[in-house]
């Protein structure tokens, strides 16, 4: 199963989300203009954080000719629908950090931050870069009927690399799975497996909590 819910991890508090969101949107004023822009739509928070560098820093192989995808910073017109915004920006409340510590949501090694799907119908195709799972929390959806959908190659371009900071086109992909998120709930995903965000509203944002699976919970 590609993702699933967590039921028995409990509820962030909605005092700890308001001051999450709060954080999300000083940072974002805050950093207004420094963002690190890797693609028209993904932006990073600063060139200092951790995340941010490691990207950077993480050398892609990339011959165009042996990918089943194309380079992020370049798919701008790649798709008939509108492509969303995306934006991530680590969380730096210690009282958010502390809740997650203290529930083993997150440990020394994990890196919490927000992340904003906005102003698009959908996030493409992908696997992640720093991570092959995840756990996610949703404090907006973006929608009624928004889904993570998985997919796999189409068996005639099952040679081709799939690889990070590309997106894959529909046609050379399928779909093996649909996942329903919900507000509030925890929920586990391999982001090792191609993935996108569908059916978003465009004007309702999505925005959550995600941070790679800590070793307990894996
Ligand atoms: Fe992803």
């Amino acid at each position: 199963m590609q993702a699933r819910f967590l039921p028995a991890l409990p509820r962030l508090p909605d005092d700890l989300a308001q001051i999450l969101l709060d954080d999300f949107e000083f940072n974002r004023v805050k950093l207004k203009g420094s963002l690190d822009n890797c693609a028209r739509f993904k932006s990073f928070f600063p060139s200092s954080d951790q995340l941010a560098l490691k990207e950077r820093r993480k050398q892609i192989p990339f011959t165009s000719v042996n990918q089943l995808g194309t380079l992020m910073t370049q798919i701008e017109n790649a798709y008939d629908k509108k492509l969303c915004d995306f934006n991530i920006i680590a969380v730096t409340s210690s009282v958010v950090i502390e809740w997650l510590r203290d529930h083993k949501l997150c440990d020394d090694a994990t890196q919490p931050v927000v992340q904003e799907f906005v102003n698009g119908e959908f996030f493409p195709p992908h696997v992640d870069l720093h991570r092959t799972n995840a756990i996610n929390y949703c404090f907006e959806l973006g929608g009624q009927h928004v889904t993570t959908d998985f997919w796999q190659p189409r068996k005639e371009f099952a040679h081709l690399a799939v690889s990070p900071r590309t997106a894959f086109p529909y046609e050379k992909i399928e779909l093996i799975d649909s996942f329903k998120a919900e507000i509030h709930q925890w929920f586990r995903l391999d982001t090792s497996v191609i993935h996108s965000v569908e059916n978003m509203n465009l004007s309702e944002r999505r925005i959550g909590l995600t941070m790679t699976t800590p070793k307990n919970l894996l």
